[in-house]
């Protein structure tokens, strides 16, 4: 691999970004500064928030929060309850695609039941994905309320083989799917979960090496369309609690690893960007962001996180050598990182 590279700036589906209500974890700012440190010129923000983005209020109160504070591009996701089907309509020219929880993680918004699932599928826009937190067999579920209500899926964080068989039948029958595997779930196993203690906990949990193996397998080969960092920080404080909250953090430590995967020849340059940028762009409905480019370099380091941008301080993946560093990102041709330091902010709110 050359030693410096240049990359489209990388989009990235799914992250938390915390605010409002939980920015003792992160903020506008924390978290879109973390972003760009990372190669990333756009996240999609999740909403579960401890007052979950259910309504039109608590969306507007989010981009009126975000505006003039964040440095990467940000764009929104509505979430899913019997109480935000009534909003569907109106708040969907807002965002990029509904959250479902179809199992427990952070936050309030877990649905289980049948009945209010398949007025939640049946009602959303089907011209948007609707994206899934749908963990092993849960899975099967959702691809039967797409299939019968013919929406766009998107899978989160897929994390164990079972769930790429699922997909990969899904995709034979005709569904239109699209899926996401995170670093956490290609670079560590449960081995590392029990090292780890609460800063190796999320949802889905780190799984076993065979179901490693089998993502790495369909990220190579095309089943999974996207890279995710799934960016969902906790402070030290609340990892060290009684009951540790799920969820790792993961903007500044995403492109690193992968381009460690690039040069090891576990992945190609062009499907790393596929994975990164093309991807979520395409599958998403996100505009090109002109004169927008990252430059990264090559060289051998070990991930540690004293400088890091995040408000929580921490990584999973602190010891790890990794061979690629962030050298540079240029939003809208201005140099917003120059491999130290954070210029800005110049992110825009999309569709807001
Ligand atoms: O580990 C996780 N953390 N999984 C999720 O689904 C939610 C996330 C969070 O918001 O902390
Ligand atoms: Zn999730
Ligand atoms: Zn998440």
């Amino acid at each position: 691999m050359q030693n410096k590279i240049k990359l489209p700036g990388l989009i990235d589906p799914h992250v938390h970004l915390r605010e409002p209500g939980a920015t003792q974890k992160e903020d506008f700012e924390t978290g879109t500064k973390a972003a760009i440190a990372g190669g990333y010129t756009l996240v999609l923000d999740m909403p579960n928030n401890p007052i979950p983005t259910i309504s039109p209020q608590a969306l507007q109160e989010k981009i009126d929060l975000a505006r003039g504070r964040i440095y990467a591009d940000v764009g929104f996701h509505f979430g899913a309850s019997s109480k935000s089907i009534q909003y569907f309509n109106e708040i969907s020219g807002k965002v990029f695609g509904l959250k479902v929880y179809m199992n427990q993680t952070t936050g309030d918004l877990l649905m289980e039941d049948d009945q209010t699932l398949e007025a939640v599928f049946s009602t959303w826009p089907k011209n948007l994905p609707v994206l899934v937190h749908a963990e092993g067999d849960t899975l099967q579920k959702a691809i039967f309320l797409a299939k019968k209500f013919g929406n766009q899926l998107h899978v989160c964080h897929v994390s164990l083989r079972k769930e790429i068989e699922l997909i990969k039948a899904a995709k034979r029958n005709g569904l239109q799917i699209s899926s996401e595997v995170t670093c956490h779930h290609l670079f560590l196993t449960n081995e590392d979960a029990k090292r780890l203690g609460a800063y190796g906990l999320m949802k889905p949990p780190l799984s076993s090496k065979e179901d490693q193996d089998a993502l790495w397998q369909a990220v190579v080969e095309g089943t999974i369309d996207m890279i995710a960092s799934d960016h969902a920080p906790h402070t030290r404080a609340e990892k060290e609690g009684e009951k540790p909250p799920y969820g790792v953090p993961g903007l500044e430590t995403t492109l690193p690893l992968l381009l460690t995967a690039v040069n090891d020849g576990r992945l190609t340059l062009e499907r790393l960007i596929e994975l990164t940028s093309t991807n979520p762009k395409r599958i998403f409905g996100i505009l090109q962001q002109p004169e927008t480019f990252v430059e990264v370099e090559t060289i051998p380091y070990t991930l540690n996180p004293n400088n890091l941008f995040t408000k929580c301080g921490w990584t999973p993946f602190v010891g790890m050598k990794v061979t690629g560093r962030v050298k540079k990102v240029v939003l809208r041709g201005k140099m917003v990182y120059d491999g130290q330091n954070i210029f800005g902010p110049y992110g825009q709110i999309l569709k807001g």
